[in-house]
């Protein structure tokens, strides 16, 4: 009978799907924490499927320690940084993900609630609010920026990108220039969209966002000499994974103001805020950033979502070796 190994308790609906599936031995880590190393080294032994999560490293190792059966790599995640893909590909195992359309626009909302925090200065004046600051309205109090009309640059235009470059040009009217590894007529004409070099879209933009993969060559795609050619008005957002900006570099701009301000959800060195956290320059010290959590694909629908998706990869998987989310 097959066997999976489920890292971290995660929401119902799949769940269910994989319990109704007859003669499959489901192990789940019952904590809702990240399952510490040795215990998942030790959990993987012998199972034909690992459900894992973002923060689960399953490298060679925890493929060793699975053992020769194992076939199947089902990460509850659009991202798949955490797995180390060519091990797993000289093994003969499949990796998936969960790409829902749902997780696409789930994070499209979060990106632009990002962009709306920045360009509205919503952090900044809850404190103020909350302080009990407000004492007069002024005509020149806290004054924002407007979105509407702004030229936004998206990089990676895959289906974050387009869900984000669908929200922003019908729903406020922005230019959308993007940087992609090819060039998509479609998304140009949907979005009346216009392809740029990497370096033309920095200058040229008043929002910048990331939506590309991390691998090894989208490493610090960021950094110090990209970030100089921004707008000092214009802000950064990402939303996609940490190290694809030079977290060092990013917190110089922020803090000489060669840029507006960033939103963040992902970290280089997370969950740390700051790789480097005893130095004088702290993310969390700066005025010109809002910083969630790495919940950006964080609601209920969309982490059934995912959830459902994971379980249908491993479902199909069982019947015919065909997952639709191979990677
Ligand atoms: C979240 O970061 C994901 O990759 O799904
Ligand atoms: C602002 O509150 C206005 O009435 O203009």
């Amino acid at each position: 009978m097959p066997s999976i190994f489920i890292t971290r308790p995660i929401p119902s609906d799949g769940l269910e799907m994989l319990k109704k599936q007859p003669n499959l031995e489901i192990d789940i880590y019952e904590k809702d924490e990240v399952i510490p190393r040795e215990v998942l080294l030790k959990r993987v032994q012998g199972v034909d499927i690992i459900l894992s999560i973002l923060t689960d490293q399953i490298d060679a190792e925890v493929m060793d320690s699975a053992g020769p059966q194992l076939k199947l790599i089902a990460n509850y995640a659009v991202g798949f940084n955490n797995i180390n893909t060519e091990e797993a590909k000289k093994r003969g195992i499949l990796v998936t993900n969960t790409p829902d359309d749902s997780v696409s626009l789930t994070v499209a909302e979060h990106t632009i609630a990002l962009m709306l925090a920045l360009s509205h200065r919503i952090v900044e004046t809850d404190k103020f609010t909350r302080a009990g600051k407000y004492e007069n309205w002024g005509p020149q109090l806290l004054l924002g920026t407007d979105m509407r009309g702004k030229t936004v640059g998206i990089i990676g235009a895959g289906r974050i990108g387009t869900a984000v470059a669908q929200h922003l040009h019908f729903g406020f009217d922005m230019k959308i220039i993007y940087n992609n590894h090819h060039q998509d007529s479609e998304f140009e004409e949907k979005f009346s969209a216009t392809f740029k070099t990497k370096e033309d879209l920095l200058k040229e933009s008043d929002f910048v966002t990331l939506h590309i993969p991390l691998l090894p060559e989208t490493k610090h795609f960021i950094s110090r000499e990209e970030l100089a050619l921004m707008k000092k008005t214009a802000f950064l957002i990402n939303t996609s994974r940490g190290a694809i900006v030079d977290e060092k570099a990013l917190l110089q701009a922020l803090n000489d103001k060669k840029i507006a301000g960033a939103g963040l959800d992902v970290y280089e060195c997370e969950p740390l805020i700051d790789c480097d956290p005893n130095d004088n320059l702290e993310l969390i010290n700066l005025e010109n950033v809002v910083l969630t959590p790495h919940t950006a694909s964080a609601t209920l629908e969309t982490r059934q979502a995912m959830s459902r998706r994971a379980a249908q990869n491993i479902l199909d998987f069982l019947k015919n070796g065909q997952p639709k989310d191979i990677i």
